[in-house]
């Protein structure tokens, strides 16, 4: 099914937060009062994927940081207010959250949808040069699109991913400069 990727709306909320269900545990789900302070503080980093209809089957949401060496943990917490953290000059793209509806998932939509809402970024902010994020280690879709559009792991923080059952894992940082 052909999709098209375009900027995310506000009209898009309750499509991103079905999908926000249907891609994590819900220890991890983030708030829609998260993804609507996101939407109003960095819109250029928040993308959709809509088929003819207008139907969403993913979403991307990203920041811009100020490029640093190494990476800050404190930067990645769940939650933050992108307000406090995006910086529309800087140079680093911060992918904080994909998902591909489960409908769609494994004929390669996540990995187009990941590469082109980056080349989209990329093509409006020339100043970006590099990208972060952070993974769970068991999300072994996430890490594998990751791998194949050359990103590396440069470090871990510990505890970071709690899951439903109680326990919690590390998150596996990744760069691409
Ligand atoms: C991660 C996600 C967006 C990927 O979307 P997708 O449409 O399934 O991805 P693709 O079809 O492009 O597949 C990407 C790669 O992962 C592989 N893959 C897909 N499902 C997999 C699975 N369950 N286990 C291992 N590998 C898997 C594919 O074979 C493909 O690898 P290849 O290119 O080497 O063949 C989607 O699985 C999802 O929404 N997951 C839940 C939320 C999440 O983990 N988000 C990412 C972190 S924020």
């Amino acid at each position: 099914m052909p999709f098209t990727l375009r900027p995310a709306a506000t009209a898009d909320m309750a499509e991103i937060m079905r999908l926000e269900r249907a891609g994590f545990a819900q220890a991890i789900q983030e708030t829609e009062d998260a993804f609507a302070e996101r939407l109003s503080a960095a819109p250029e980093g928040c993308w959709v994927l809509q088929d003819e209809a207008g139907r969403l089957f993913g979403y991307l949401c990203a920041e811009f940081w100020p490029l640093q060496q190494g990476f800050n943990p404190a930067r990645f917490a769940r939650n933050h207010a992108a307000a406090d953290t995006h910086a529309p000059d800087g140079e680093e793209v911060y992918v904080s959250s994909m998902v591909i509806d489960p409908a769609t998932r494994g004929t390669g939509w996540g990995r187009k949808l990941f590469s082109d809402a980056l080349s989209e970024m990329f093509a409006r902010h020339p100043r970006l040069r590099s990208t972060i994020l952070i993974v769970n280690p068991e999300w072994l879709a996430a890490r594998r699109i990751y791998r194949a559009e050359g990103f590396i792991e440069i470090g871990e923080i510990e505890s970071y991913f709690a899951s439903d059952n109680g326990q919690h894992l590390p998150a596996i940082v990744m760069r691409r400069n």
